[in-house]
């Protein structure tokens, strides 16, 4: 068998990415490196993406993806949540920050907190999540670790739209992978993310045209 390391499978497959003569208007949640907000940010440039990725919010004022905005030039603003008593108090302080760019839709790109009703029922179907694990399987904050330690031979990455249950709602596209017997979660993180990278603005301009031609609610 012809077997590479890299050997991927996107689904649904997409010809040609859909295209908006209005930008996409959007902010993005980030809370580490933020390397999905960086190629996010890379799409729109490149002109892959028709999107304006108009702020990133971060909830902890040492992440890496700071700097990255700083690199970009984009607006970010940094919400620590240990602020705040309740999520739902963290919540409407966000939305404090967020409703001034009108925005279409959110994006959580390494959002490490867990949303609820305050936040999801402001943008309808409009909030987006990429997570790495085929999904509905190994949700939550350690789903790398969960995929090597039930020996499964496949997984991935996915982009989906957000409910308030962690890690569910519709999905929109998924990325897998191997797992190579030699891979550690470094190794398999990094892998996994090199998919990230490329279904993170699919995944958007599928809700983008799900958006537009529905005018959805
Ligand atoms: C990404 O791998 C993303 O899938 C994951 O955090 C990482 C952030 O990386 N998100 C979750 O685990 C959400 N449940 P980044 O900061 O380099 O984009």
């Amino acid at each position: 068998m012809n077997y590479t390391e890299n050997k991927c499978l996107i689904s649904p497959h997409i010809d040609r990415i859909p295209r908006f003569s209005k930008p996409l208007k959007l902010g993005v949640l980030a809370s580490g490196k933020g390397s999905n907000f960086k190629a996010l940010v890379a799409a729109s440039r490149n002109s892959y993406l028709d999107a304006d990725i108009s702020l990133l919010v971060v909830n902890n004022p040492e992440c890496e993806a700071i700097r990255r905005a700083e690199e970009l030039n984009i607006s970010c603003t940094c919400l620590d949540h240990r602020n705040f008593s309740s999520r739902e108090l963290y919540e409407i302080e966000l939305l404090k920050i967020l409703k001034p760019f009108a925005l279409e839709g959110l994006v959580m790109a390494g959002w490490m907190r867990i949303v609820t009703s305050t936040l999801i029922e402001e943008y309808p179907n409009r909030i987006i999540n990429i997570h790495p694990s085929l999904l509905p399987s190994f949700k939550g904050a350690h789903s790398i670790n969960q995929a090597i330690r039930a020996g499964v031979k496949i997984t991935g990455c996915t982009v989906h739209l957000v409910r308030a249950d962690i890690d569910s709602g519709p999905i929109l596209i998924q990325a897998s992978i191997p797992i190579l017997e030699t891979d550690t979660k470094k190794s398999l993180l990094a892998r996994i993310q090199v998919e990230e990278h490329k279904i993170l603005p699919l995944g958007v301009a599928i809700a983008g045209k799900y958006w537009r031609e529905l005018r959805v609610e």
